[in-house]
């Protein structure tokens, strides 16, 4: 249902975007740029907008500048991501790094970075006042830095050990659902919401965003290549620092913690089933599953400031969605 949704959002999202990537010279960087794009992600961020828009009464055309501004946004962060998580393969296809090589996948990221500022500014303001559209942008580019500031943590706290579960909540708020708030937010402000519903949407995001990260962190241990559609395991393998991890950390037998740091730090996939035997045996993937539950709840509980509409009822599926999606 939710699936079927984001499809619909799909298709005016890929117009949009086709366009404006089709001017980029040389080609070879106009194939790197739109290599993600044609491989097709879930449009989560897009729909978020659009669906925010609709939430507070505004026009679903007005919000599709932004909501591609929104997956431009993302899908330059996954071309850098892959790059800085050493993952070979990025919705079913190599990642662009594997094609183009680093230096050219950089650019590509840099270009669809750039592109989404271009995309936002580009926004019909016949229909819509000039000052939402600034403050559209403003919450674009606030998202950035975090994605960064995020990014920087992420790579930081690898081999970090002590890393308490406030300072992994910090982490995955700037890097994940600081963008997934931001399109909330975008769209409330696109569709003339009001100073309480653009907070209410914002925060929504953020809560989502949260529990969003933490099923990417679960389905990175539990799912298949296929499905996924990009490596599982990697975050162990690299070390990375995930709620699973910090809870295991906290409350594993000194032997247990042991064995994990080692295979934390041994870059071997082959461990990958021990590291899930200790989360079980400590109860983490409940424990983080819990969490994640708690954020979707209170999230669905925030959209109780909106007036009854369909896109409010469609954005309590995508709460949901969240955390019954497999890839
Ligand atoms: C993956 O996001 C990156 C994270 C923030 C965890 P998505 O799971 O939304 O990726 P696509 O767009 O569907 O490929
Ligand atoms: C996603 O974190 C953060 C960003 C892309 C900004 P991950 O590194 O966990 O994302 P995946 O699992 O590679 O999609
Ligand atoms: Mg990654
Ligand atoms: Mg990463
Ligand atoms: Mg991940």
């Amino acid at each position: 249902m939710v699936k079927e949704m984001l499809k619909r959002y799909s298709e005016s999202i890929d117009k949009e975007i086709g366009a404006t990537l089709s001017t980029i010279d040389p080609s070879t960087l106009c194939e790197a740029s739109d290599h993600l794009i044609k491989a097709g992600g879930k449009k989560l961020r897009p729909a978020l907008v659009v669906l925010s828009s609709e939430a507070v009464g505004g026009r679903n055309e007005d919000a599709l500048k932004t909501a591609a501004s929104m997956e431009l946004i993302h899908t330059f962060s996954l071309i850098h991501d892959d790059i800085m998580d050493k993952d070979e393969m990025r919705r079913g296809k190599p990642s662009v790094h594997m094609i183009w090589g680093e230096p050219m996948a950089i650019l590509a990221g840099d270009t669809l970075f750039s592109k989404a500022f271009e995309t936002v500014l580009e926004t019909d303001t016949k229909n819509v006042d000039p000052k939402r559209v600034v403050e559209a942008l403003k919450t674009v580019v606030d998202s950035c830095i975090k994605i960064c500031e995020g990014q920087a943590l992420d790579i930081s706290f690898e081999g970090k050990l002590e890393v308490k579960e406030e300072e992994y909540m910090t982490m995955i708020y700037k890097k994940t659902a600081a963008l997934i708030a931001a399109a909330t937010k975008a769209g409330a402000i696109i569709g003339g919401g009001t100073d309480e519903q653009i907070e209410a949407l914002s925060e929504y995001g953020r809560l989502i965003g949260l529990a969003f990260q933490i099923q990417d962190d679960y389905l990175d241990v539990v799912s298949d290549e296929e499905d996924l559609g990009k490596p599982v395991g990697s975050d162990i393998v690299e070390g990375k620092m995930t709620l699973m991890v910090v809870h295991a950390l906290a409350n594993a037998s000194s032997e247990d913690k042991e064995r994990l740091i080692s295979i934390l730090n041994a870059n071997d996939e082959s461990l990958v089933d021990n590291a899930i035997g200790i989360f079980n045996k400590y109860g983490s993937i409940e424990y983080t599953r819990n969490i994640a539950l708690d954020n979707v709840k209170t999230a669905k509980e925030l959209l109780e400031v909106l007036d009854d509409s369909e896109a409010k009822e469609s954005l309590k599926l995508v709460a949901d969605f969240v955390l019954e999606r497999t890839h």
